[in-house]
């Protein structure tokens, strides 16, 4: 369409333009807008959470998720705006996760991206949402190519070799659940509440990390795959085996989650060192967990790997991510036309 070759041209023939990005992420069951200028700086960032919708579920009940979207979508993109002092017209383009995720909580965000872009006639660019997780780091740090990625949420367990703003290789991922995912059913299944990484966090904190032995899936010797259904399985026959007490759950808490993060840590180590890299950055909700920065920090420090990950409201999903991957695709002249559709699956750099 004309006006999106125009605008192109105006950014190429003025990089000191200040492109300001409006970026949209309703994949699973967050609402998100940012405005994040040439890419780095946030103007705004707002997410409005639907935990409290889903908690008594125990995880995301997508037809409840989308309903939610659609109520919270204007409010959170007017308050973008807001807060950005911004008004639609000083907007260069609208960046919108378009999947992987659940469809009927995607065409939300899209169906609003494509209602601006085509009303204030700029460019719409669809955005892969781990992309978005993988580039959240630019935000707050320059972190130089290449680097070893890897994105841990309640969706996605995945490692990639990052070699630069859209160039992605996708190493391995998990098998069965997602790290966050783990996280999350066995916190229902102990009755601690949604989501569950969090809660699960807290209480490790007052349990001892090697009272039980939990099972580490390495799957083979330097495999960069993942699997966590065998360490929750092997938590919901140990609570069934023992009955035990609040001193029990938290031991169980500490236990689990250093299963799960020891796997984590070791197989982002194993990655950088398989490819030579000497950095490795961690995202998605699972990298807010204080345990595993911790370890990676501490681990990687003795094999000269250093590790980088974004502040915790950046890690978890959230629009701004979503504006760095779409102002990047953007500048190699990526963009969607109105026909765009929402993926619920997408694979990245395969
Ligand atoms: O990135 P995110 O907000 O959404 C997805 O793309 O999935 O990640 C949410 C996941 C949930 O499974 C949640 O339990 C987990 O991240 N999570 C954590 C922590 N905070 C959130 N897992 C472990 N420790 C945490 N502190
Ligand atoms: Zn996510």
């Amino acid at each position: 369409m004309v006006w999106y070759d125009n605008i192109f041209e105006e950014f190429e023939c003025n990089r000191d333009k200040r492109m300001i990005i409006l970026a949209i992420e309703t994949s699973c069951d967050d609402t998100g807008a940012a405005l994040i200028e040439k890419g780095k700086k946030i103007l705004s960032n707002l997410v409005s959470s639907q935990d409290e919708v889903h908690r008594k579920y125990g995880g995301v009940v997508p037809e409840l998720a989308s309903r939610r979207h659609l109520e919270n979508i204007l409010p959170v993109i007017r308050g973008s705006l807001e807060e950005a002092h911004k008004s639609l017209d000083e907007i260069d383009a609208v960046g919108v996760t378009k999947g992987p995720g659940l469809v009927g909580s995607l065409l939300v965000g899209i169906s609003a991206a494509k209602a601006i872009s085509y009303t204030k006639g700029i460019p719409l660019v669809g955005v892969n949402h781990l992309m978005g997780h993988l580039l959240a780091v630019f935000l707050e740090e320059d972190v130089p190519f290449p680097f070893i990625g890897m994105v841990a949420s309640g969706g996605h367990t995945a490692l990639y070799l990052v070699e630069g703003f859209t160039a992605f290789r996708f190493l391995g991922g998990t098998r069965d659940d997602a790290a966050g995912e783990a996280f999350d059913k066995v916190a229902k299944y102990l009755g601690l509440g949604y989501p569950g990484g969090r809660v699960i966090e807290d209480l490790a904190r007052h349990g001892n990390p090697c009272a039980i032995s939990f099972p580490r899936a390495y799957i083979a010797k330097d495999s960069l795959e993942f699997s966590f259904s065998g360490v929750k399985t092997a938590v919901v026959n140990y609570v069934r085996s023992h009955s035990p007490g609040y001193d029990g759950i938290a031991d169980i808490a500490a236990s689990f989650q250093e299963a799960v993060v020891d796997v984590l840590v070791n197989k982002v180590i194993w990655a950088a060192q398989r490819h030579g890299v000497s950095r490795v950055v961690v995202s998605g909700g699972v990298a807010s967990n204080s345990r595993l920065r911790e370890r990676l920090e501490q681990q990687g420090k003795g094999l000269g790997i250093k590790a980088y990950f974004p502040s915790p409201h950046l890690c978890k999903d959230n629009a701004a991510m979503i504006g760095v991957a779409a102002y990047h695709l953007f500048k190699e002249g990526k963009k969607d036309g109105l026909d765009m559709g929402a993926l619920s699956r997408w694979p990245l750099g395969r």
